[in-house]
């Protein structure tokens, strides 16, 4: 039997010296992006909060004891702190239409290890995942590492419209009749901020029981669309939502996500982390940044003030660019992108280059920070490109 089996088997590849990978990894590029030498520039590449975290962050961190550093990290009271940080109607927030329990909070060492233990749990070889194109970028990767299958579906016309009937052809009438695995949807989508409703993402879930329908909800303070007030996991299972610390509320660095939905799909996705992942530096910020919403709020505020301002500045200089939901914009240098990307960063400004993404190739992702920082990348902007500042 042995015999026989080996005679089945294909050749082994030629070893390289070291230990071959699965083959799915093998075909792999690293998912990199260029997050070296960034710190004292303004850093407009990342999507991150542009001023730092609430205060109260910086005092919870300066107060932890060094015992604290030697013992494995504790997470009893987060899940209850996210969930009433959710739940919270002040602020003109919407709250929960259904309270969450504790074990529908997945804690995970930001929503990037929320992504990969998705794929980890659910993908498998020669299943599909169901997105959109262009995206965010670690989506693709995750599904390539599982061996499936990806349908990017484009986003439609100048205005970068969610591509809704075609999405929902795909979902529900797939061309192999599987339906596929997971539906990745990014809302705001990230790099073209196009927004999607709510409701049409919950039809979607309840109409396609086999597939998990993950909602990244990454910059979801900047539109307000989240599927989380209206959401019942009871009813709909097979829905996921992802939030995170990072980018409002300034904990890029120490890295906190959430994973929110059904229990036993939270349960799932936790199976395949590891006990501490999460260190107790993020657990001590976590439950400080949730409590100071208003921070949060203000920021915001800011961030949204300065998206007007500097998209009065495009119309006026006869720009073309795209400014729909997100900390982000994107805009088309009459100049070569790559030479005015360099220019900006001698400036001390990173931007970030869209080339080679599908439909915006030749345009800059330019993350929004205040008011005063956009004035300073538009002064740049403009010396660079020889338009008139006004
Ligand atoms: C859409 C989207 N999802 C997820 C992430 C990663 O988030 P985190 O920093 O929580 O891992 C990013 C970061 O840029 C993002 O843009």
């Amino acid at each position: 039997m042995a015999d026989q089996q080996a005679a089945m088997d294909p050749p082994l590849p030629a070893q390289p010296g070291f230990p071959l990978a699965r083959p799915e990894v093998e075909a792999l590029h690293a998912y990199s992006a260029p997050l070296e030498g960034r710190r004292g520039l303004l850093r407009l590449d990342f999507n991150e909060n542009t001023v730092g975290p609430s205060p109260l962050v910086v005092e919870a961190l300066r107060a932890i004891p060094p015992e604290q550093i030697a013992i494995y990290p504790e997470y009893d009271g987060l899940r209850e702190a996210v969930i009433a940080n959710l739940a919270d109607r002040s602020h003109g927030r919407p709250g929960l239409a259904r309270p969450l329990l504790s074990d529908q909070i997945g804690l995970l060492n930001g929503v990037d290890a929320a992504i990969h233990a998705i794929f980890h749990a659910y993908g498998d070889r020669g299943e599909t995942l169901l997105t959109t194109s262009p995206t965010f970028g670690y989506y693709s990767p995750c599904a390539q590492m599982q061996g499936m299958a990806i349908e990017a579906i484009p986003y439609e016309g100048a205005d970068f419209h969610f591509p809704l009937e075609a999405i929902r052809r795909s979902l529900l009438q797939p061309a192999d009749g599987t339906p596929p695995r997971l539906l990745l949807l990014c809302n705001p989508n990230n790099p073209t901020g196009t927004r999607l409703a709510p409701e049409p993402i919950l039809e979607l879930a309840a109409a396609a029981p086999r597939t998990l329908v993950v909602v990244d909800e990454l910059y979801e303070a900047f539109t307000g669309d989240s599927v989380l007030p209206l959401a019942d996991f009871e009813a709909t299972p097979n829905l996921l939502v992802l939030r995170s610390l990072a980018k409002t509320a300034g904990l890029a660095g120490l890295r906190m996500g959430f994973a929110i939905g059904h229990a036993a799909v939270v349960d799932r996705i936790c199976r395949v982390t590891g006990p501490y992942d999460i260190n107790s530096f993020a657990v001590a910020a976590a439950y400080a940044a949730l409590q100071d919403q208003a921070y949060v709020e203000a920021y915001v505020a800011e961030v949204l003030r300065a998206r007007d301002w500097i998209a009065q500045q495009l119309i006026r200089a006869d720009v073309r660019h795209h400014v729909a939901g997100g900390n982000y914009l994107l805009l088309w240098p009459r100049g070569d992108v790559a030479a005015v990307d360099a220019a900006l960063r001698e400036a001390g400004i990173l931007v970030r280059a869209m080339s080679g993404k599908p439909l915006i190739d030749g345009s800059l992702r330019v993350s929004l920070g205040t008011t005063e920082q956009m004035q300073r990348f538009w002064q740049a902007y403009t010396r660079i490109e020889g338009l008139i500042s006004t």
